[in-house]
């Protein structure tokens, strides 16, 4: 015994697939490492969290169903891998167009939307194969398929049109090795939301090379003005579509961790690759999320609940005053330029760096704005948007108006004389 503890040594190492786990915005906003100027409150536009300043709040009818459940008891165990019916049923009615029925058994809910495209990504694609993400787009997706050696190849969203899908390049990436396209709308970080033409565009390039959509529809009802959300599966019967949702952003809850896949099949195509037995089998690893808030989503998310429903349009009218707020004030700016919301809670911010004595990049324009200004953003390289920046503008009225005349007074002082 002694004898063999002797001749091995020690060899402990991180995976290839921790290795490979690289999301750069918790990187940022987890590790820190930045340093506000110490003269000032630091505001922090970076994480797409609703609650950082408490004037967000989830309404407290759900909270009262919430406390309701837990002192219940009836919600302690472990709910099935897919969760519990009633809350597949609730998701499923939630989710469902008119020409896209669906049953409790098409739904799976997961630990967030996180956990879904965890799923989604999982059950479609192998390693060595290759997924068609957004550039610029959410870095989940790249960290995801990395972890699981899938290769990911960028379309790229066409800034001066709206940040639409340049349909000739998304057509050029597909190979073989190619099974999946993901398309996220409304879109994280451009804050666009594609038009119902746009749409079938996207669905007709799909259909010619035969892929399934990741549909990542986390925004999905929070538009603005006459600007409206298609749901990509009530769009056609031919292409299958996993749907990604959750209550994160619409319920301003992201801390409670849950989402769901919708499996919108076509002529079988997914029941045939056995898609829908691989998504159980795949949430049978973790179990999915928290028992409580599966319980209360036949209320939360009934179509019919018309306190729950004016509750929501209220939160979105907030959320478009704040982000015609970002637009109206940094269109000052000397060197700024915001591209216009349709919704979500995001705004991107062209910077010109020619106009300015000192900065170069997008790095160094949001480094020295917190040093000087402690105003926190994020830099557009984060999402592969060079000379961008992200701000979330879900911070009360008083906080923006703050950051924004701190962003204007730090870009009067490196303009260029
Ligand atoms: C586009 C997009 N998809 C998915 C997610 C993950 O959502 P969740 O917090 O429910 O995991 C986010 C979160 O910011 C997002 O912006």
């Amino acid at each position: 015994m002694q004898d063999n503890v002797s001749q091995r040594k020690w060899n402990v190492e991180s995976s290839k697939s921790a290795n490979n786990a690289f999301n750069p915005i918790r990187r940022i906003v987890d590790k820190g490492g930045f340093k506000p100027n110490p003269n000032k409150s630091t505001i922090s536009l970076s994480i797409g969290d609703p609650c950082v300043f408490g004037n967000l709040n989830i309404l407290d009818y759900a909270n009262d169903l919430l406390i309701e459940n837990i002192k219940s008891s009836k919600f302690n165990g472990y709910p099935p891998s897919t969760g519990y019916e009633i809350a597949r049923e609730a998701v499923a009615k939630y989710v469902e167009t008119p020409t896209s029925k669906l049953t409790s058994k098409d739904i799976i809910v997961a630990s967030g939307a996180s956990g879904a495209i965890e799923l989604a990504i999982g059950v479609l694609l192998n390693e060595g194969d290759n997924i068609l993400v957004p550039k610029p787009g959410f870095p989940l997706y790249e960290c995801t398929s990395k972890t699981k050696f899938i290769n990911v190849k960028h379309y790229n969203l066409l800034e001066k049109q709206g940040f639409n899908v340049d349909l000739e390049h998304l057509r050029s990436l597909i190979d073989d090795k190619t099974k999946a396209i993901l398309v996220n709308n409304p879109s994280n970080p451009c804050g666009i939301v594609y038009s119902k033409q746009h749409l079938l565009d996207i669905i007709q390039v799909a259909r010619e090379y035969c892929l399934p959509i990741i549909a990542d529809e986390i925004y999905s009802d929070l538009t603005f003005g006459e600007h409206k959300f298609y749901p990509m599966a009530s769009l056609t019967d031919k292409v299958p579509i996993l749907s990604i949702g959750g209550i994160a952003k619409r319920f301003l809850v992201p801390g409670w961790r849950l989402g769901w896949v919708a499996i919108h099949d076509r002529d079988n195509i997914f029941s045939n690759g056995r898609i829908i037995e691989g998504l159980i089998s795949l949430s049978q690893v973790i179990l999915g999320p928290n028992s409580l808030v599966q319980s209360i989503l036949p209320k939360l998310l009934d179509p019919q609940n018309t306190q729950v429903k004016e509750w929501c349009s209220t939160i979105t009218k907030t959320l478009e005053s704040h982000s015609k707020l970002t637009v109206d004030m940094l269109s000052k700016a000397n060197g700024l330029k915001p591209v216009c919301s349709s919704g979500t809670m995001y705004q991107m911010i062209e910077i010109d760096c020619s106009k300015y004595e000192d900065i170069a990049d997008d790095n160094e324009f949001v480094g020295k704005l917190l040093e000087e200004q402690s105003v926190f953003l994020l830099q557009g390289t984060v999402f592969s948007l060079p000379n961008f920046f992200r701000i979330v503008f879900c911070a009360p009225i008083d906080k923006l108006t703050e950051a924004y005349e701190r962003i204007i007074e730090f870009c009067e002082t490196h303009k260029k004389k």
